[in-house]
Parts: structure tokens; sequence; C-alpha cells
């Protein structure tokens, strides 16, 4: 018989653990969400607020579905808020050792039969799996940005995942209303491993001056039907989360693809991380001037 994961743990409240949030809550499943400071989990829920205020805008929601939604969701600064809860989802940033504590310290406070999942996106599930005493029960669950709109989960199982953990966590997504694939555990997954080498390939034409960006980002809307050019896109990632994909992924293939584009380092340094710090490619807080290359 199937397993319902009826409350879920968040761990991390950036943008994709706020979207997930988003989307658990939104299917009646009671949320426990998790930072580590005040500070984080204000801009987590503020991220939550605007979110499902604009699909009460947009006619998606009514005022009380919203208010019902935000209702399942409960915040705590401490893991061991966690203890009941049947799947927890990890989504703090990139940093295996940082992942690694987390999940040894949840393996201390969780019952032997919680669900482990990860939302990272090149990190091994495997590695993350060692650091408990229940690899079996530990899966990647790798949602994409942003999470409320975009369908797609992978399922990362990795060489010792329970058959029936992958089994039960792909049924909740589709429960979701996501559309669930599953995989081995490999870095960049399916489609990381697709898009990074097309957006730091974007990255290198325009540093080199081959294109301006609005060309580049209108040929692949305009000539490959993509919502969003490579930049855009990139902007809406972050380019620091971009740069630690790429890099994860150049150190595991040695694919020449994957090694990040230098201008993308320097724009991470001078504070250009795209939309989430007003400045990208483009600019998000009204005067625009493209970045010098
Ligand atoms: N949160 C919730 N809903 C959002 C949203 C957000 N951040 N952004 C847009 N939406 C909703 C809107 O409310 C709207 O809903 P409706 O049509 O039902 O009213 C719908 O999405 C379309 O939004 P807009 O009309 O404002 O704008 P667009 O039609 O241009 O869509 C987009 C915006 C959904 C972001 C679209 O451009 C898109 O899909 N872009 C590509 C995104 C992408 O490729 N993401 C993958 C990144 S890689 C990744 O996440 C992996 C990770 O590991 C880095």
């Amino acid at each position: 018989m199937t397993r319902q994961f009826s409350t879920v743990g968040i761990v991390g409240l950036g943008t994709m653990g706020a979207g997930v949030a988003e989307v658990l809550a939104r299917t009646g499943v009671t949320v426990v969400a998790v930072d580590v400071d005040d500070e984080g989990l204000a801009r987590g829920r503020g991220h939550l607020e605007h979110s499902t205020d604009r699909a009460v805008a947009r006619g998606k929601l009514t005022a009380a579905e919203r208010d019902e939604l935000l209702s399942r969701i409960s915040y705590d600064t401490s893991l061991i808020a966690l203890a009941d809860v049947d799947l927890v989802v990890e989504a703090v940033p990139e940093r295996m050792e940082l992942k690694a504590a987390v999940f040894a310290e949840l393996d201390r406070i969780c019952g032997p039969d919680t669900v482990f999942a990860s939302n990272t996106s090149s990190l091994s599930i495997t590695e993350i799996g060692v650091h408990t005493g229940r690899p079996g029960k530990v899966v990647g669950l790798h949602f994409f940005n942003p999470a409320p709109v975009l369908k797609l989960v992978e399922v990362v199982r990795t060489v010792v995942t329970e058959p029936d953990v992958v089994a039960d966590v792909v049924a909740f997504t589709e429960g979701l209303g996501k559309a669930p694939v599953v995989i081995g555990d490999r870095a960049g997954f399916i489609a990381n491993a697709l898009l990074f080498g097309y957006l730091n390939h974007a990255v290198r034409m325009y540093e080199s001056r081959y294109a301006t960006r609005e060309d580049l980002d209108a040929a692949m809307r305009h000539g490959c039907g993509y919502p969003m050019g490579p930049l855009a896109l990139l902007d809406l990632i972050g380019l620091d989360t971009a740069y630690e994909i790429l890099d994860t992924m150049y150190h595991q293939s040695r694919n020449r693809l994957h090694a990040p584009a230098p201008l993308l380092k320097q724009m991470i340094t001078a504070g250009l991380l795209g939309r989430k710090s007003g400045r990208g490619f483009y600019t998000y807080d009204g005067a625009d001037s493209p970045v010098v290359v």
C-alpha cells in the first residue's frame, strides 16, 4: 500500500524551499518549515505571502483558500520541530558539509521511518545518504524554479534506496500535480546536465561579444520557443547557484562544457547575482545598464 506523507518538514526556506512549501500546502499537506534564524524564516514567509497574493490577484486562489494554505505552514528555527514528520525535504545551500550536518542531526531527531529527501541540484544523493543511519530511505527530490509553476520533479534513487520508498515518493509527487521522473544518482541529473551546458555557452557568447544579451535571448525565445532566453533564465536561477551547479558538474565530469565561464565569477564577485540582488545580466530596479565585457 502506498504510504501517505501528510506532514512534511522543509529545511531551508530560500526560493526553492518556499516554493516547495507552497506546492505542498496547496494540496493539503501540513508543512513545518525550518530555517537557521528568524530573518531566514521572515524572508521565506514573505516569499510565500507574495506568491500566494499574486495567485489571488490572478484569480487562481480565493482569499480564504490563500489563508487556509498559509495556515498549514508553521515556522521554527530548530530541527527538533521535525521530530514527528513523515518526510523531510532539505533545500539548504549547495554545500555537502552543510547538507551532511543537517541530515546527521535529523537522523537523531526523526523516527526511523521518516524519509529524507534532498532538493540538491548537483550533489551526490549517495554521499548525503551515508551521513545518515538510513541510506535506504534517502532520495533526491529536485524541483524546478518557479516550483509552483513547473511540473518536473526529478526523483533520484541511489543503489541502496529502497524500491518502496521510491514508489511512495513518486506517488506523493503525482498527488501534488507534478510530473516525476525516476533517475540514478549522477551530477546534474537529467535537466541540469543538459541545461547548464547551454546556459554556460550563452555566457561565453556574450562574454566574447559575439551577440548582445537581447539578441541571445530573443534567438532562443523566438527561434526555439523557450519561455525565456538563457541570460534572463540565469538571472532567475541566480548566478551564484548557477556557478555552483556548473562547478560541481565540471569537477565530476571534467567536461569542458561545464567549466564555468569566467564572466560568471566576475559578476558574482561584483554582487550581480540576478533577480535576487536586483541586477544580473539585466537590472530589476529600474535603471538598466548592460554588464561591461
Ligand atoms: N511563483 C509562482 N508562480 C509564478 C511565478 C513564481 N515565481 N512566476 C510566474 N508564475 C506564474 C504566474 O502567476 C502565471 O500563472 P497563470 O498563467 O496561471 O496566471 C504563470 O506562472 C506565467 O507567469 P507570467 O505570465 O508572469 O510570465 P511567463 O509566462 O513569462 O512565465 C515563467 C514565467 C513561469 C518563469 C516562464 O518564463 C518559465 O517557465 N521560464 C523558464 C523557467 C525555467 O526554465 N526554470 C528552470 C530553471 S533550472 C532549475 O530550476 C533547476 C535548479 O536546480 C537551478
